[in-house]
């Protein structure tokens, strides 16, 4: 039995067949849509969500399963004092699969060793979201038609997102990527990840606070939103969260074939003028999202669709 707590416990190999699956579920969604009958999905969600709980819940009803959860932890006995290990323990003898979203990094972990089903990371705090990453590398995919020679920018809030983090550790794993990353000194993205990813896989790396200057040079902008339910400090998030807001005046200087990424949900980073430029990805991977969230799914379960 596996869980999928760090991108990094998938292979290269893994991630391209999940992405191979989610592909082949747009193209013939009907062979799908019974797989995993008489299964269950627990949605585990101690922290709000709208992309990733709906579409995990989403993904396993198209697979023709079930799902049963809660949407707050003030729902759950977890207000009554719960530990995450026995809510794993209790939920294992209900379901077939657990998604968890925490706030505390590392409880997602904590869960799946002391889960008897397989258990996936929805986010846990400013750590890892390996589920968006699934998401983020099929909208590369698609757009790019593959994963590798390619310079992508990350921009905003490089500390606190998770997405950032996990999506990083897995371009590691494809050759030729550039990655440029723009934030304000406060949210730069924390040391260990530049020594144990960019620094160990000898990915060249740029670090700067103004998006203008290499905004002509990427191929992919990943904005990201300051993520203010990880601040200590109201008036820190004040004063930083409107670092990068990107309007169509900014994109002047940008590559016609850029694409434009956010792992949403978007507060002011991105101006809804740039919706419906054929750039603006971002919709396009909340899509992509339950896809891959079904493949996943599949792996997990051990479910063999012929
Ligand atoms: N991208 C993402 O994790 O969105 P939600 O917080 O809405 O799930």
């Amino acid at each position: 039995m596996r869980s999928l707590i760090d991108i990094l416990e998938l292979s290269t190999t893994e991630l391209d067949e999940l992405i191979a699956t989610a592909e082949d579920i747009i193209k013939n969604p009907a062979k799908y849509s019974e797989a995993c009958k008489g299964k269950k999905l627990a949605s585990l969600f101690f922290e709000p969500s709208t992309r990733t709980r709906l579409s995990f819940e989403a993904a396993m009803y198209e697979l023709g399963g079930n799902v049963l959860g809660f949407s707050e932890a003030a729902s759950s006995s977890t207000a009554k004092g719960e530990s995450v290990a026995d809510t794993a323990k209790t939920v294992s003898c209900y379901a077939d699969i657990i998604a968890m979203r925490h706030p505390k990094e590392g409880a997602p972990l904590v869960a799946a060793m002391n889960s008897s089903i397989p258990v996936i990371n929805a986010g846990d705090g400013g750590h890892n979201h390996p589920t968006q990453t699934l998401a983020d590398l099929l909208t590369i995919k698609r757009e790019k038609g593959g994963l590798s020679g390619f310079t992508i920018g990350f921009c905003g809030d490089l500390k606190f997102g998770r997405t950032v983090h996990s999506l990083i550790a897995a371009l590691s794993r494809y050759a030729g990527i550039k990655v440029v990353l723009i934030s304000p000194e406060e949210l730069k993205l924390p040391s260990y990840i530049k020594k144990d990813i960019l620094k160990k896989n000898n990915i060249p790396y740029t670090q700067t606070e103004n998006l203008d200057e290499v905004i002509g040079d990427l191929d992919i902008l990943y904005m990201t939103r300051v993520q203010r339910e990880r601040f200590f400090n109201e008036a820190d998030y004040v004063r930083l969260k409107d670092s990068y807001i990107l309007t169509p005046k900014k994109l002047e200087n940008a590559k016609a074939d850029l694409t434009i990424m956010h792992p949403l949900p978007r507060v002011n980073e991105i101006s809804v003028a740039i919706d419906n430029d054929p750039r603006a990805c971002y919709f396009k991977q909340v899509l992509n999202g339950k896809y891959m969230r079904m493949a996943l799914i599949l792996k997990l379960l051990e479910v063999d669709v012929k």
